[in-house]
């Protein structure tokens, strides 16, 4: 008798156990900024309020394509980094939930007007200008030209010394797609994304992979946002960064709650957190040197001078939406991806 009453009692203990550990606070966060940034946000915020993490790093494009395939059954909690455009695509296409963060008042208006355009579905955390940066000892090994303009990049000269990423999978690289239709009109754009293709030696599948490669000195130009190049100079690598001449785009990096989140209410407090000004500060500790969209948080005197570059009128509204997005990247993959190089 005493020992059934010890199993009944044991079996008690282990379903009370398993019970606290399910009801454990977790989260589930989507993370498409650097890796080491989204690493040191997810140990940040466990630190910060005791609910366990759970982070994946993946592009942009690439994130975009998992929310919208998990839509009926939704795992992710949080999306936090990466481009606008994906995150305003997700929230035409009700990926996304409106949450209107208690923080907003402490908000540049960018990162406002990114909310206002997405029935507050998603909203701006950092913004940063697109250009290239290039490692100057394979350049002058190889007797290139110091490039400053976007149409330098497309000189025979510099044929298997640039690389980009693939703006399917790659937020970084829809930018540049996206910012040369704006900066030289559509036929023109496309013309200079086919040029552009026969002197590209590998489309990665990360935006800021082919300065990492030039920082190695595997690669020689890599056209990236510009304080991704700033990282890799920063870090001691022989890497000079260019704001091309004719100007350029630039992306608001943007935060969004998953729509059907299944830890909602840690969801919520990942994003007010999040648009804080100490956790924004964070940045500085991995050499993020985006401008942050909290307007106290620090911006590194190292961080590209914005005031400085010629940016473009970034159109979000258009090239963040649904159909436009699909069409580019068709237009891409079928009229410059498949060309012979
Ligand atoms: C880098 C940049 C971020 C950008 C992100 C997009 O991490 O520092 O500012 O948002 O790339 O990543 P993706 O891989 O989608 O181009």
């Amino acid at each position: 008798m005493k020992r059934i009453n010890l199993i009944a009692f044991s079996s008690l203990i282990a379903i009370a156990a398993s019970a606290t550990a399910a009801s454990a606070d977790k989260l589930t966060l989507y993370c498409s900024a650097q890796e080491d940034w989204c690493q040191l946000m997810a140990r940040s915020f466990e630190d910060a309020t005791g609910i366990d993490v759970n982070m994946t790093r993946k592009s942009s494009g690439e994130t975009f394509a998992q929310v919208k395939a998990e839509s009926s059954n939704p795992k992710g909690d949080v999306w936090w980094g990466g481009t606008g455009d994906p995150h305003l695509q997700a929230a035409e296409e009700n990926l996304t939930e409106s949450y209107m963060s208690p923080m907003r008042d402490q908000l540049h208006d960018w990162a406002i007007s990114q909310a206002e355009g997405a029935d507050n579905k998603t909203i701006g955390i950092y913004s940063g200008a697109l250009g290239y940066g290039y490692n100057t000892d394979l350049l002058a090994a190889n007797n290139l030209p110091e490039p400053s303009c976007w149409r330098d990049l497309l000189k025979p000269e510099y044929k298997g010394h640039v690389q980009m990423a693939n703006p399917n999978s790659s937020g970084t690289a829809y930018t540049t797609l996206a910012s040369m239709v704006q900066l030289f009109g559509e036929e023109e754009g496309f013309e200079f994304m086919k040029g552009l293709h026969s002197n590209i030696n590998q489309y990665t599948k990360s935006g800021s992979a082919p300065i990492k490669a030039a920082g190695r000195g595997e690669n020689t130009i890599g056209i990236v946002f510009m304080h991704d190049a700033v990282k890799q100079a920063v870090s001691g690598f022989p890497v000079k960064v260019v704001a091309p001449c004719e100007g350029t785009g630039y992306e608001i990096g943007s935060m969004s709650i998953i729509s059907g989140a299944r830890n909602m209410d840690e969801a919520k407090k990942f994003y007010d957190w999040a648009l804080s000004a100490d956790a924004q500060n964070l940045a500085l500790q991995v050499n993020a040197f985006q401008v942050p969209s909290n307007r106290g948080a620090e911006t590194s005197p190292s961080a590209p001078d914005m005031s400085t570059i010629k940016l473009i009128d970034y159109d979000f509204k258009t090239y963040g939406s649904s159909d436009e997005r699909k069409r580019l990247l068709q237009r891409w993959d079928e009229d410059v991806s498949t060309l012979p190089q």
